[in-house]
């Protein structure tokens, strides 16, 4: 069968011009414009890439349409509801759902890998009481660099997922030590034996020396029911394919900088509202409301063209239907109501701002529904996370899904650095 093009034609001259389909596996087929400019001496415009493929995966696949999501072909309902997140990073960064084995030895490297040199950790010294976690995890995970100088040079399988594991590793202990010196207590070392998630936990709430806290009855320690529903997260979170901050990844990748200061960059990228910062923002927000009898007005404010009020947790570039991470969070949510305390007024609110826009003329012909970050801030919540840790969480889930997009990067040989052009409008 010939391959199907698609034909340019320029009304200026008249010259016609005939470019590949290149067919997917999945969505939209791509139309080949890599020769474009050299054919034609023009350029594409395509701000926001709302129309443009940035490079072929095999990692991730969203149907915004359908609101389908799923990495390595299984859909994220199974990998949230049947596996752990340990199980979700091997896929990932393998391609394959871990046997049993496999899951033990994976699971064995992380928590060895956990500790931080010391070095390190005088770092966080160095950082004022009040410095957001974003800011402290971005700046750590590019000195981390420092010490692993030889991933630069990585090449092939075995450096690769050694780099990749490490930092997974070392992430959820740089987050909790971020988040404790932003109070001023001491720092609690991972524990290995201890799962990642709960980990995480305990390095996050632990008196010095890893013991939690002390009541009449004993020790009170972390519920499983906590543990379930961060790790849930944490999968939820593990990989979008191509948004903002895998972009920026992927940018920094194609200059061949340290791997580490590129998932740095997607740090940065991810920290800002209109992304993983959202999670934040949409407490505030909820804060900033104060009462359900306020809802209403501060919708009118969000329909309001003229004021840049923009409703939190709502709306996505990609899914236009509803967000099947958000489903799946509202689901738990319910779950988790009565063992979690969840009936708090920040929730009736939620509730109240959820039900009105589902119900909105401007939402719905916006096609702006909840995404995952309406649901995540109720759940963190009662988990006892503060509000500014909210984001370096998206963080812990994501940064697998970066590395394993960086991987792709360095070994697709199509690969070129990062340059897009301009519309050039000046003197
Ligand atoms: N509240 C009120 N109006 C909105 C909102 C919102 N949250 N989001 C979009 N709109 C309106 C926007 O004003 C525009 O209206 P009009 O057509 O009248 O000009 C229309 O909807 C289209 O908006 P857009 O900005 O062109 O859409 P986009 O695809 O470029 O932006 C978005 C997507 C996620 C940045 C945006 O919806 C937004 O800012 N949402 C709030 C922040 C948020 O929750 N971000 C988390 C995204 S999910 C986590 C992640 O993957 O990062």
């Amino acid at each position: 069968m010939p391959t199907p093009t698609f034909s340019f034609t320029n009304n200026q001259n008249g010259k016609h011009y005939e470019y590949d389909i290149l067919a997917s596996t999945r969505g939209p087929s791509v139309v080949d414009l890599r020769t474009f400019f050299q054919d034609t001496g023009l350029f594409t415009y395509d701000p926001g890439f709302t129309s443009t493929a940035s490079c072929a995966s095999t990692i991730t696949f969203i149907d915004g349409v359908k609101g389908e999501l799923s990495y390595r072909g299984i859909p994220i309902e199974t990998l949230a509801t049947e596996h752990s997140y340990m199980e979700t990073c091997y896929l990932l960064l393998t391609g394959a759902l871990p046997d049993e084995n496999a899951l033990r030895d994976f699971d064995l490297e992380l928590r060895h890998r956990a500790f931080l040199h010391e070095g390190l950790r005088n770092l966080f010294n160095s950082f004022p009481d009040n410095a957001h976690p974003m800011a402290t995890l971005s700046a750590t995970v590019t000195a981390l660099s420092t010490f692993y100088d030889d991933h630069t040079m990585s090449q092939g399988e075995i450096d690769y997922q050694e780099m990749a594991r490490r930092l997974i590793a070392k992430i959820p202990t740089i987050a909790a030590f971020a988040h404790r010196h932003s109070l001023g207590i001491p720092f609690v070392q991972p524990d290995i034996d201890l799962g990642f998630t709960k980990n995480f936990l305990t390095m996050m709430r632990a008196y010095p020396g890893g013991k939690m806290h002390l009541c009449a009855t004993g020790h009170e320690d972390i519920k499983e029911v906590e543990v379930r529903a961060l790790d849930t997260i944490f999968t939820l979170h593990a990989d979008h394919e191509q948004n903002a901050s895998t972009t920026v990844v992927r940018g920094v990748a194609s200059t061949g900088a340290h791997p580490y200061v590129a998932i740095s960059s997607g740090i940065s990228a991810l920290w800002g509202r209109a992304h993983g910062g959202a999670n934040e923002s949409v407490i505030a927000q909820l804060e900033l409301i104060g009462s359900v009898d306020r809802v209403e007005a501060f919708i009118e404010r969000a329909k309001d063209p003229d004021d840049d009020f923009r409703l939190m947790g709502f709306g996505h570039r990609v899914y236009k239907n509803f967000d099947p991470r958000a489903k799946i969070l509202k689901t738990l949510q319910d779950e988790l109501r009565e063992e979690l305390n969840l009936d708090t007024e920040l929730m009736s609110i939620a509730r109240k701002v959820e039900e009105i826009a589902l119900h909105d003329e401007y939402f719905i012909s916006r096609n702006l529904y909840p995404n995952i970050d309406f649901y995540t801030g109720i759940i963190l919540t009662a988990l006892q996370i503060p509000k500014s840790m909210f984001t370096p969480i998206f963080v812990i889930g994501r940064t697998v899904g970066w590395l394993t997009q960086w991987i792709e990067f360095k070994k697709d040989e199509t690969s070129k650095i990062a340059r897009p052009r301009q519309l050039y409008l000046g003197e």
